[in-house]
């Protein structure tokens, strides 16, 4: 009995692994262009001082974002979530037979809503996840190939820049890329044109990009978000300097320094910053730095944007991005929409 529970298990992990592929992608130029910590070094010696998001996320990080989306004040998951759960359908329907192509895509949670929407439809599933963890890529990715017995997983482990520039041969007819959380909130201007550019490199004409943004609200609204009552947010912003002090042999005092974040109204973002409590040094050995603190200067770590539906829009379709659909939530808190590419 016991074998044979064995055996039927190890099949299942047979089938599990022939319908998953993982791809850890290189850049071929990357160290050619760029030395690690430059970006550091760049932004800490410049004034203001900043500090490329991408660094809020170690392990520690990625559990502790996983925790923001979760809390009361942060209405962005959960919003998303109800206006996907609608949806779905809808989606499938439109685009049809395709493979779901998805940046950033974490623990999947959200993507289940629109694998159980073309499941549902009886169309093919395939899956292309891209995350630059590797390891939650895997994990997710198994864990999905468990609860979808149909379901075929090609995961790029990497940035969304070399994904999209290297995705695998299409299986399906058509391609659906999509970019929901509002993580393109977190680009600048000059970073969200682009991102879009490289997305419509990366699409056939008619296939379709799926874009999930955080609506501008009332500034109570948004900073509450951001500022959240158990300090879950300040522990996320805070851990930038232990990630970095671990990555570069770093001596940043957590406890000399504190979280800050509030809405700017003229640029429709939030900005996090870390405010220095006093003047002091800190240095990162591996990186031959030294940087100096007067008392209350600021690294801002963060931008998150809030956007409005008919700027975006426009802006997309200057990329020939054509919005075909919109979706919002009772309050317009959030909005997904759905372009295809002309
Ligand atoms: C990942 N990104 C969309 C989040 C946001 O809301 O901009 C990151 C975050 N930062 C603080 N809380 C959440």
């Amino acid at each position: 009995m016991a074998i044979s529970n064995t055996n039927s298990s190890q099949t299942m992990q047979q089938q599990i692994e022939k319908r998953l592929a993982i791809q850890h992608l290189r850049s071929v130029t990357a160290s050619l262009t760029t030395t690690a910590g430059s970006d550091v070094v760049k932004g800490l010696t410049q004034t203001p001082k900043t500090l490329p998001p991408r660094y809020f996320y170690d392990d520690k990080g990625s559990e502790l974002f996983e925790q923001i989306c979760e809390l009361p004040e942060y209405y962005v998951t959960r919003t998303e979530t109800a206006i996907l759960q609608e949806c779905a359908r809808e989606i499938a329907e439109i685009t049809g037979k395709c493979e779901f192509v998805e940046l950033g895509s974490g623990s999947s949670t959200k993507s289940r809503i629109l694998l159980n929407a073309y499941q549902n439809l009886g169309l093919p599933l395939r899956y292309l996840p891209i995350d630059v963890s590797a390891g939650m890529l895997e994990n997710s990715a198994k864990q999905l190939l468990f609860d979808y017995p149909t379901l075929e997983i090609s995961a790029l482990a990497g940035t969304y820049e070399l994904a999209l520039q290297q995705l695998p041969k299409k299986q399906l007819p058509s391609r659906m890329i999509a970019f929901i959380g509002s993580t393109l909130g977190n680009l600048n201007p000059q970073e969200c044109e682009i991102f879009f550019l490289q997305i419509t490199q990366a699409l056939h004409s008619e296939e379709y990009f799926l874009l999930g943004i955080d609506l501008q609200k009332p500034k109570h609204i948004l900073e509450a978000a951001y500022n959240d009552s158990q300090g879950v947010t300040a522990a996320f912003n805070l851990n930038m300097l232990e990630h970095i002090n671990w990555l570069y042999n770093g001596n940043f005092d957590t406890t000399q320094f504190e979280h800050f974040a509030f809405y700017n109204e003229n640029e429709n973002q939030i900005e996090m910053h870390l405010r220095s409590l006093q003047q002091q040094t800190v240095k990162l050995n591996a990186l031959n730095l030294i940087i100096n603190f007067a008392r209350d200067e600021t690294i801002m770590t963060e931008i998150s944007r809030k956007f409005d539906i008919a700027t975006i829009k426009q802006q997309l379709s200057t990329h020939d991005l054509i919005t075909q659909k919109v979706w919002t939530d009772p309050n317009n808190w959030f909005g997904l929409l759905l372009c295809q590419l002309q």
